[in-house]
């Protein structure tokens, strides 16, 4: 913590190398960061019926999320409490009893043990099974989006996002949202951190590293041009928003329905907006982007995880996301257009990949110099704020590095903590 404190320096733009590198900090990082905050988990989109479960990683644990009868959403640490057995080995699906595979305990999807098989026999009819329910996590909901924390003293999910929940009603809270098939997953090479550095506001890597993509006619070219905003709020989130866009990318028919769901202001960013990326600290990272098919331009909406599996690590899981009441062909051309960008064949992601996983690499060097090698994130230190109508320290345009310095100063908050 003390080395930390001497060398990362994120207020002078001073990152070190280490970071990424360094599978203490990792192990730090697991304690500091992913017991502590919030961490998401799914959609409720994702457990639509009574008796729907799903399977999700909380921080490197499995948990499982149900839909009682009541159509209340509970998460239970995947664990049987009579000796431990991972109670449920299934992604998702539907059932409102869950048996262990060890000894045959069953539980409800409330997390109540209701069958412990020859009680009166084996335990004389005398066990409590009142106090061996499973063990319930903590799980918050925000416009659908389910976040759960080990931390118990966690401040409400409401305060943890804070302003940032002006933006995350664009995404998601706009219209009524689905998410759209399983989230796709997959593993890159590379420490969590450079996915949530390069969505949190790295606009300035689209030209270059995507450069092929608007060469080929895919995206217009001005889709890479610093116009728009760069905003980040307390807690580490931050985004750009790329304006403006003549063209309204999303479904004309739900206007009404946009209307209703965001203040005039926020929905004046959304008929605006040519992409908006960004990232809610530590680890989710989302995105609104517009390609061209068969010469329309259609907007896709998806949110993906960067899960760290290991120091130089992690599993991408993608959800995609779409209006439920957009019309049928609609969809399906948002999905198109999201596979073809953001997914593990889309374009975008394959440019992206290749360099998170060539810096991992490089951070990683045994090099007796390594841990004094440090990056640069000054870009922008000289500017003033400019004015915004959502809440935030805004930018008025995307080329600056503020947002990775107010992501590493609240990751070196909670480090040092
Ligand atoms: Fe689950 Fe024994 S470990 S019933
Ligand atoms: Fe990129």
């Amino acid at each position: 913590i003390e080395y930390l404190n001497e060398t990362v320096k994120p207020e002078e733009g001073v990152i070190p190398a280490y970071l990424l590198g360094d599978q203490t900090v990792y192990d730090l990082e697991h304690e500091k960061v992913f017991l502590k905050t919030w961490i998401f988990v799914g959609h409720e989109s994702e457990v639509p019926h009574k008796g729907d479960f799903m399977t999700r990683e909380l921080s490197g644990y499995s948990i499982i999320i149900t839909r009682d009868n009541n159509d209340e959403i509970h998460a239970f640490y995947n664990m049987c409490t009579h000796r431990g057995m991972k109670l449920c080995r299934a992604d998702k699906g539907n059932k409102s009893l869950f048996t262990c595979p060890y000894h045959g305990f069953s539980f409800k999807n409330t997390g109540d043990l209701v069958g412990v098989p020859l009680q009166k026999d084996t335990y004389g009819g005398k066990i409590d099974r009142s106090k061996m329910g499973l063990h319930q996590v903590r799980l918050e909901s925000y416009k659908g989006l389910l976040f759960g924390t080990w931390n118990d003293h966690a401040e409400p999910l409401e305060d943890f996002l804070g302003d940032f929940r002006w933006y995350l009603d664009i995404l998601v809270g706009r219209a009524e949202m689905e998410v759209v098939g399983a989230p796709q997953r997959f593993v890159v090479h590379s420490n969590w951190k450079v996915g949530s550095d390069n969505f949190v506001g790295d606009s300035y890597h689209t030209m270059v590293t995507h450069g092929s993509i608007a060469k080929l006619g895919m995206v217009p070219n001005a889709t890479y041009s610093k116009r728009g905003f760069q905003i980040h709020t307390e807690n580490g989130h931050g985004l750009n928003l790329g304006t403006p866009n003549p063209d309204f990318a999303f479904p004309e028919e739900l206007k009404d329905e946009y209307k209703r769901n965001l203040s005039p202001d926020q929905y004046e960013v959304l008929s605006n907006l040519k992409n908006m990326i960004g990232n809610v600290f530590p680890n989710l990272s989302f995105l609104i982007s517009h390609t061209k098919i068969k010469d329309h331009l259609i907007s896709n909406t998806s949110i993906r995880m960067w899960r760290p599996i290991g120091l130089n690590k992690m599993e991408v899981i993608a959800w995609m996301f779409v209006e439920k009441n957009a019309p049928k062909e609609w969809k399906e051309r948002s999905r198109d257009s999201f596979i073809l960008t953001f997914s593990p064949s889309g374009i975008f992601e394959q440019d992206d990949t290749e360099v998170f996983t060539d810096i991992t690499e490089a951070a990683q060097g045994a090099m007796p110099f390594q841990k004094k090698l440090t990056y640069n994130y000054t870009m922008g230190l000289h500017r003033e704020p400019a004015e915004f109508v959502g809440p935030g320290v805004a930018y008025d345009d995307k080329f600056t590095e503020a947002n990775q310095r107010n992501f590493y100063k609240y990751w070196m908050e909670l480090m040092t903590k």
